[in-house]
This record gives structure tokens, C-alpha cells and sequence, in this order.
């Protein structure tokens, strides 16, 4: 079975509520259906029932099953206008601005689930990364002892001799820009998570730099070091290894010479790339060179799941990324 059709039957077994805020997007709408008929999840749109109404003529689909929200009808909107204020007061927002914010439905959707009223959201249909990760920064937070939110990849490889029978998890390719030592070593114990959740893979973590294992002198090699020391201390449970080049990560001869002894070396499948750079051109290499399937990104971190879709997704990746987002609901 393939990770994703896994990913799905996982969602069935508990169905959790996941809100989808760009709720009169065409793709969006046929996405909902998909995962209302096939039990993955149940579903929230949001906005203007009649321009939610009219992308459902116009392709086709039925909204029983379905719900929908206007924030401003809504009967808790004055509520969490207030709310929102006093969440944000601090950082300048005042009662208009407080106002307007949650006429935004990725905002509104993101107090809901604050609120109880959901269990995770998902945008990036026609929102920019930024635009779906702020409200979940904003009201959403952390999940309790973490403070990093980062996203991962899952990727599928045609070569099943890589990984976890060619799965391995790319962390992290879409969120934190020039991570410290702290949030690398954040983002490596999160994608091991992510990957145990979602996968069922036993992690075997690789801190990747240009180096290994001292091969190489720079304060960039030496802020990787550190961030897997930091691993151990914080998750001794952990097999992690670094800093290691990719190849001593993933081949078993090239591991072996180069880091002797090592649990992980020659046969990683959770890949931490030092910085966003390398993250998000790594996995894009991957997916188009090698012909992988790239899950993602799966953000992690939050105290309740958010994910974010590409502009040029397909009504299927919105299925899928719901689905996903409902099993790790299932897992908070
Ligand atoms: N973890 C935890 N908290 C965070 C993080 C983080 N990674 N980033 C920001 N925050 C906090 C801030 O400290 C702030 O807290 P406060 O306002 O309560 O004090 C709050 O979240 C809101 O932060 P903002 O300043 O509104 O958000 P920011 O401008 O820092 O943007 C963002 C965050 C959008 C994630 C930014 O880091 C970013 O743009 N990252 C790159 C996204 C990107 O372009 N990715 C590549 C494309 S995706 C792809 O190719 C698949």
C-alpha cells in the first residue's frame, strides 16, 4: 500500500473535522466532496454560502454532509473578535484591526479550532505559505514544549533500497529560513515524529552538512554538530547521527568508512538539511531528478495540525493533505 493510501485508511478510523477556509475555491469544493463520500474526514468551508453554492453548481457537487461558515454570521464572531484583540493587544492590534483579521477565514478558521470548533485546517490553494502559517503563529501556537513550528516532506523514491523501503522524510524544506542549532535540533526530533506518525517508519535521523564528522572546518558545520548534540540530550531515545554528508547518510559503504559504528550512517531515512536553502532545493532535486513523489510540506510543531497546500495543487493532493492532516489530529 502506498504511504498515502496508509495515510488514508488511518484518517477513517477516527473521523476528525477539518476546516477548509478557502471554501469557495473550485478545487477546494470538489476536495470536500471527495473526503465527505469517502469518510476521511469531516469537512468545513468557508465564506459566502451563495459564491460556495455557485462553484458547487458550476462542477457539479452536492453540499450535503458539508458544512459551511461565514465568519461574519457566525454566532461566535463578536466573541472571538475580542478574543483576538486581547490575544494581540500586546503586539498592537486593536478592535478594528481585531475586526477585519477575522473576517479573514484562514484567521477565523484558526480560532475555531482554538476555540474547540475544529481539529486542524487546511489552505494554500490560492494563500501563500506565509498567509496560511501566520494564524496558526498567531492563535494556534506551539503544541506544549515546543517552540519551533517547521514542515517536513515525505518522499516516495523510486529506488526501494534508500530509506525505509524508499520512503524518507525531509525536514525541514519550507518554513524556517536560517534555523539556529536549537530549531535544527527541533526540526530533527519533529521529523521523526512526523515520520513515525504518518509512515510508520523507526526513525534513523541524519544531520546532513558538507561535512562529516569533522572532514571539514566552518561555523555552518559546527552549528550542525551542535544542533545533534542537542538531539541526544533532548531525545536520547532517538538514533541520530551527524553531521554527516548526504552520501555517508544514505549509502552503506560510503557510511561505513566514513562514520564508523554509526546507527544511522548508510542508512538514514529522516534527512535534516541544515537550512531552508538546501531543504526546499534537496527535496525539489529529488522529486524531479530522481522521479520521487513528494509529500508535503507536513507541518509540524503546532498545538493542532494546519497544513499547506501548493498553488498548483490538484483536487486529489487537496484529499490527500486533508487526510493526513485528520491523522495527525489523531495524533495530538
Ligand atoms: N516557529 C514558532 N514560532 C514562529 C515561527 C516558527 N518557525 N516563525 C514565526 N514565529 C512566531 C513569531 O515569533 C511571532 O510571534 P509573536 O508575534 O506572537 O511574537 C508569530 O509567530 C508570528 O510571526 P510573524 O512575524 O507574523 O511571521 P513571520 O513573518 O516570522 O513569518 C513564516 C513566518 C511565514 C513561516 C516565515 O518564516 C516564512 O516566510 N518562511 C518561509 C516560507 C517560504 O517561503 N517557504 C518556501 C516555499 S514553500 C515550498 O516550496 C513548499
Amino acid at each position: 500500500m502506498s504511504v498515502i493510501d496508509q495515510i488514508k485508511a488511518k484518517a477513517k478510523n477516527d473521523v476528525k473535522n477539518i476546516l477548509l477556509p478557502e471554501g469557495a475555491e473550485e478545487r477546494t469544493v470538489q476536495a470536500a466532496r471527495i473526503v465527505t463520500d469517502q469518510g476521511l474526514a469531516k469537512v468545513t468551508l468557508f465564506g459566502d454560502p451563495a459564491a460556495i453554492q455557485a462553484t458547487a453548481d458550476q462542477f457539479g457537487v452536492d453540499l450535503a454532509g458539508i458544512e459551511i461558515v461565514d465568519p461574519e454570521r457566525d454566532a461566535d464572531f463578536d466573541k472571538y473578535v475580542e478574543m483576538f484583540y486581547e490575544m494581540r493587544k500586546a503586539k498592537g492590534v486593536d478592535m478594528e484591526k481585531a475586526k477585519k483579521t477575522m473576517r479573514n477565514p484562514l484567521f477565523y478558521a484558526a480560532m475555531m479550532i482554538k476555540n474547540g470548533r475544529g481539529d486542524g485546517f487546511v489552505s494554500g490553494a490560492i494563500s501563500t505559505t506565509g498567509d496560511t502559517l501566520r494564524p496558526g503563529l498567531q492563535i494556534i501556537k506551539t503544541a506544549p514544549g515546543v517552540s519551533t513550528v517547521s514542515s517536513c516532506f515525505i518522499m516516495e523514491v523510486p529506488d526501494k533500497s534508500y530509506g525505509d523501503n524508499g520512503v524518507l522524510i525531509f525536514g525541514d524544506c519550507a518554513v524556517n529560513i536560517e534555523p539556529t542549532a536549537e530549531q535544527l535540533a527541533a526540526i530533527a526530533i519533529a521529523s521523526a515524529q512526523t515520520g513515525k506518525a504518518l509512515c510508520g517508519i523507526e526513525p534513523k535521523v541524519a544531520m546532513l552538512s558538507f561535512s562529516t564528522k569533522g572532514s571539514a572546518k566552518h561555523e555552518n558545520v559546527d552549528k550542525v554538530a551542535q544542533a545533534t548534540a542537542l538531539v541526544k540530550e533532548l531525545a536520547p531515545e532517538l538514533n541520530v547521527d551527524g553531521e554527516l554528508q548526504a552520501d555517508a547518510a544514505l549509502v552503506e559503504k560510503v557510511g561505513q568508512l566514513k562514520s564508523p559504528g554509526s546507527p544511522v550512517a548508510g542508512h538514514a531515512n529522516v534527512l535534516v538539511f541544515p537550512d531552508l536553502q538546501a531543504g526546499n532545493i534537496g527535496y525539489k532535486l529529488v522529486q524531479r531528478l530522481a522521479g520521487a513523489k513528494a509529500i508535503g510540506p507536513v507541518c509540524q510543531g503546532f498545538a493542532k495540525p494546519i497544513n499547506d497546500l501548493s498553488r498548483g495543487c490538484s483536487v486529489e493532493d487537496i484529499v490527500s493533505v486533508v487526510a493526513m492532516t485528520a491523522v495527525q489530529a489523531q495524533n495530538m
